[in-house]
């Protein structure tokens, strides 16, 4: 293998999709718990059959760019689409990243950064931000001080600790670095924050977004990105031609039409998260942070393996434990109100069961 796999390659351990199957209720990966509608799926599939399958989609389709430029007050030039937003992030990678090149994020945070960033050869400088602790902009800056990065990594509301920045520690950022901050914002629909109001002041921004979580696409893959014309113009050359199916392209397009209906289910979810984080405070033995986003991280007591107990009882939520700084914590999706009761009365079942063995 050595003759042909990169170094970094062969020293990965690879991403390991979470567990899938077995399951009576599924709270692992941070989707949306509601399925597109039935009537709108049927007319979509139907009008998939009057499209030409042997023909290629157009490259960068102009109606889906035009709607998502609407959507964030930009133009359809500061848009870039992709097959997913990881798909996109390789695309930022591979335009940016020599080997060697020192990129500054904080940790914990998205798994992909690290793995992809190795794979690159990329150097991480990785900033503790341990969960419920501010962020740590000074060391942050110091950091970008001290290494230069080409990449500085900010993902907000971050996963899994579901923490937020502020966006005066974003303007800070852009001003103190000459690299490029990626600005991962797949949660931003639950949080309300979005730094594009930013991008006319740096054109060292770039902004990820994704259709996976509110938009409930996670299935079909789209995401974009939206940055300066100039940067989004390079990216663009690396990106890979017609990575968006006719069908992506299609129900992406359709479900802008209804903004509305998706903003109701996030406000629906906001009040669960909340909800099940209250009924979680009250919990003996269990700890939990405050998210902004559609997912919890808590930890239970030390001695005792969670998410087994959990996934016994046909409930998948994740196992942060090869996290920094994260073992033993869980991150729990949030789903649909019987989902998140049953998810509740199980853990207190299990809470309950363990303190009463003690
Ligand atoms: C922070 C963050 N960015 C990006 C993604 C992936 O997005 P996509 O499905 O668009 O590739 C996820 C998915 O979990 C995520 O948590």
């Amino acid at each position: 293998m050595q003759n042909f796999i990169k170094k970094s390659v062969l020293e990965l351990r690879g991403y390991s999709s979470p567990p899938q199957s077995e399951y009576r209720i599924k709270l692992n990966q941070n989707e949306s718990p509601f399925d597109v509608p039935q009537h709108l799926k049927i007319e979509l599939a139907e009008a998939a059959v009057t499209l030409q399958w042997n023909r290629y989609p157009l490259n960068e389709s102009p109606a889906l760019m035009q709607r998502l430029a609407m959507r964030h007050g930009v133009f359809p030039r500061h848009i870039l689409l992709g097959n997913g937003s990881n798909q996109l992030f390789q695309t930022l990678l591979t335009a940016t990243l020599e080997p060697g090149d020192a990129v500054v994020c904080t940790q914990p945070t998205f798994l992909l950064y690290d793995l992809y960033t190795r794979i690159y050869d990329g150097r991480l400088i990785q900033v503790e931000q341990p969960p419920g602790a501010d962020y740590p902009l000074h060391q942050v800056l110091s950091a970008i001080k001290e290494y230069n990065p080409k990449l500085v990594y900010i993902c907000s509301p971050n996963n899994p600790t579901g923490w937020e920045i502020d966006l005066t520690s974003v303007r800070r950022i852009c001003q103190a670095t000459r690299g490029l901050v990626f600005f991962d914002e797949a949660y931003g629909e639950f949080s309300g924050q979005s730094a594009v109001p930013l991008l006319d002041e740096f054109d060292n921004l770039l902004i990820s977004r994704t259709f996976s979580k509110a938009f409930s696409m996670a299935g079909l893959r789209f995401g974009y990105f939206i940055g300066g014309e100039a940067v989004i113009d390079q990216l663009r050359k690396v990106n890979i031609p017609y990575n968006i199916n006719l069908f992506t392209e299609l129900v992406a397009t359709r479900l802008l039409e209804h903004e509305k209906e998706m903003a109701e289910q996030v406000e629906f979810l906001k009040k669960e998260r909340d909800r099940v984080f209250s009924a979680l405070q009250l919990m003996d033995g269990i700890t939990a942070f405050p998210s902004v986003a559609n997912f919890i991280l808590m930890r239970g007591p030390h001695d005792l393996d969670l998410f087994a107990a959990l996934r016994e009882r046909g409930i998948l939520v994740r196992d942060m434990s090869g996290y920094p700084l994260l073992a033993g914590f869980q991150r729990i999706t949030i789903g649909f109100k019987d989902e998140n009761d049953i998810f509740l009365q199980t853990l207190k079942q299990i809470i309950d069961q363990y303190m009463g063995k003690k």
